[in-house]
C-alpha cells in the first residue's frame, strides 16, 4: 500500500496522504484539499467521511465485528458488567478490582440529584415524552452543577463532571419513569451496584424493600453493554461536534440525547414494538407488511431492519435475540409479538429485496421485546438506550477534547439563488 494517492484535476496532479488505522482501515487525508485545489468534498450524510481518528470502538460492518477498546462485544456481553464497560470506554482499559471499587464509590457519592430538579416534573405535561424530559433534565445539570462551566478545567474537574453525569443519569431516568407512573420517586442507595441501584429506583417501592430479580439485573447489564458505544453514529457525532465548540459535557450529551430520539436512530426501539403491535392487531399477516416495506410508494419501513454500517449482520442483534429467548423463558412470558418478530425476520432474510440491499435485523429489533418483558413502558425504551450509550458519549467527548480537535464546521455547496436585488413590498 502506498503512503499517498494521486488526485488529478485537469492537468494538475496532487498527492494526498493515506492514513491507515490499527485494524487496517484506510482513509485519504483531505485536510489540505481546499487549500491545495480549491475543491471541497461532497458527502451528504457522511457516508464516506471519517470525522476523527478514534481509539475507542472498532466495527467492521461487512463481517459484523464490534469491539470496545479491542475487546469483542460477545466477550464483554457475556462476562463483564456495564460499569466495567463504562470504565473501559472512558479510561481506555478494563479496571482492576481496586479501580472498579473506587469508581463505584465515587459514583455512589453523587447519585442524588438536587431536590429542585423535581420541580421540572410539575411543569411537564403528564403525557410528555420521556426523551424530551431527559434531554431537558440532563441539560439543566449545568445549572445545578455549574463547576462544569468553569472556563479553565483541570483533568480532575472534567473527571468530576463525568462521574456526576454517570451517577445522576440513573436517578434522572428512574425518576422520569416513576413520575410517568404517578408514583413517588425512590432515592438511590449506596449498598447497590450501578445497575441494581437503577432498577431499585425504577421498580422499588417506598413502603417495602423490593428484591430485584437477578435475571432482570443480568438482562439489564447485557442490554446496556450492547448499547454502550457505536463509534461515529448520529448521536455520538452530535456530542463530539457540540463539544468541539467547548460546550460543557451536560449540554453536549443533552444534544446527543436529542439526536438519539429519532426513529431512524435510537427511537427505532420504540417504533419496532409499535410496528409489531400494529401487525398483531392487523391479524399478524407478516407477508402483507413485508410487501408494504418493499413498496416505494408506501412510506412504511421495516423498523429495526437495516443499518448504515452493518451490511452482513449486526453482532448486537445476534446477542439480543438469544438474550430475548432466554429472558422470556426465565420470566415465563409468552409474548405473541416475539413470534411475529421472528416470522418477519425469517421472511425478510429470504426476500431478494432485503438480501440485495443487505438489510438485516439491527440492535433495536429485539431489544424492545426484552424491555417490555422487564416491565418498561414503550416510550421509555429510547431513554434506556440513552442510559446505555452514556459512557460512549462521554468517552468520545473526552477523546475529542484530549485530541484538541478543532471546532466542527463542515462546508457546503451552495445551490440557491444568486445576486438578487431587494425590492420593497408594494404596500398599495
Ligand atoms: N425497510 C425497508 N427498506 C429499507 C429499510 C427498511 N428498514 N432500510 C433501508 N431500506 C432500503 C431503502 O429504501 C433503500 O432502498 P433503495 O436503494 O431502493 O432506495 C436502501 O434500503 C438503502 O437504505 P438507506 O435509507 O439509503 O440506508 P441508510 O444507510 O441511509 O439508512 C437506516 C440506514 C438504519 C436509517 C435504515 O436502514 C432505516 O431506516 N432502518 C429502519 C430504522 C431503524 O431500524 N433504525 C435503527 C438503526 S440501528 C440503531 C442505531 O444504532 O441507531
Amino acid at each position: 500500500m502506498s503512503d499517498t494517492v494521486q488526485l488529478k484535476i485537469d492537468d494538475k496532479t496532487y498527492e494526498l496522504p493515506v492514513v491507515k488505522g490499527t485494524e487496517d482501515e484506510l482513509a485519504i487525508d483531505i485536510t489540505k484539499l481546499r487549500d491545495l485545489t480549491g475543491y471541497v468534498t461532497l458527502d451528504i450524510g457522511y457516508k464516506n467521511t471519517g470525522a476523527t481518528k478514534s481509539a475507542i470502538t472498532f466495527l467492521d460492518g461487512e463481517v459484523g465485528i464490534l469491539k470496545y477498546r479491542g475487546y469483542p462485544i460477545e466477550q464483554l456481553a457475556e462476562k463483564s458488567s456495564f460499569l466495567e464497560v463504562a470504565y473501559l470506554l472512558i479510561y481506555g482499559d478494563l479496571p482492576t478490582a481496586d479501580q472498579i471499587g473506587n469508581f463505584q464509590k465515587q459514583i455512589n457519592h453523587h447519585t442524588l440529584v438536587h431536590e429542585d430538579m423535581k420541580k421540572f416534573f410539575d411543569g411537564f405535561p403528564s403525557d410528555s415524552h420521556p426523551m424530551g424530559q431527559l434531554t431537558t433534565l440532563v441539560s439543566s445539570l449545568s445549572a445545578f452543577y455549574p463547576d462544569s462551566l468553569k472556563p479553565i478545567q483541570t483533568a480532575q474537574d472534567v473527571n468530576n463532571t463525568i462521574i456526576k453525569l454517570l451517577a445522576k443519569m440513573t436517578t434522572i431516568v428512574s425518576w422520569i419513569y416513576k413520575k410517568s407512573m404517578g408514583h413517588p420517586v425512590i432515592y438511590p442507595q449506596n449498598k447497590y451496584d450501578y445497575v441494581t441501584n437503577f432498577l431499585h429506583m425504577t421498580f422499588g417501592q417506598r413502603t417495602e424493600e423490593v428484591t430485584i430479580d437477578p435475571v432482570i439485573v443480568d438482562a439489564m447489564n447485557v442490554l446496556l453493554i450492547l448499547h454502550a458505544d457505536h463509534e461515529q453514529n448520529c448521536s455520538t457525532s452530535t456530542v463530539r461536534i457540540v463539544g468541539s465548540s467547548e460546550s460543557n459535557l451536560y449540554s453536549s450529551v443533552s444534544a446527543g440525547i436529542s439526536a438519539l430520539w429519532g426513529p431512524l436512530h435510537g427511537g427505532a426501539n420504540q417504533a419496532v414494538i409499535e410496528m409489531l403491535e400494529k401487525i398483531k392487531e392487523d391479524g399478524g399477516d407478516t407477508d402483507k407488511w413485508i410487501n408494504k416495506a418493499k413498496d416505494k410508494n408506501d412510506p412504511f419501513r421495516l423498523m429495526g431492519f437495516g443499518h448504515r454500517v452493518y451490511k452482513n449482520f449486526d453482532p448486537r442483534a445476534k446477542i439480543i435475540k438469544k438474550a430475548c429467548d432466554d429472558i422470556l423463558e426465565k420470566l415465563g412470558i409468552d409474548d405473541e409479538v416475539l413470534n411475529i418478530a421472528k416470522r418477519l425476520e425469517e421472511v425478510a432474510l429470504k426476500d431478494p429485496y432485503f438480501i440485495e440491499r443487505k438489510l438485516y435485523p439491527n440492535v433495536d429489533f429485539y431489544s424492545g421485546i426484552i424491555y417490555r418483558a422487564l416491565g418498561f413502558p414503550t416510550d421509555m425504551f429510547t431513554v434506556l438506550f440513552a442510559l446505555g450509550r452514556l459512557p460512549g458519549w462521554i468517552a468520545q467527548w473526552k477523546e475529542m477534547k484530549e485530541n484538541k480537535e478543532p471546532i466542527g464546521r463542515p462546508r457546503q455547496i451552495y445551490v440557491g439563488a444568486v445576486d438578487r436585488d431587494y425590492v420593497p413590498i408594494d404596500k398599495r
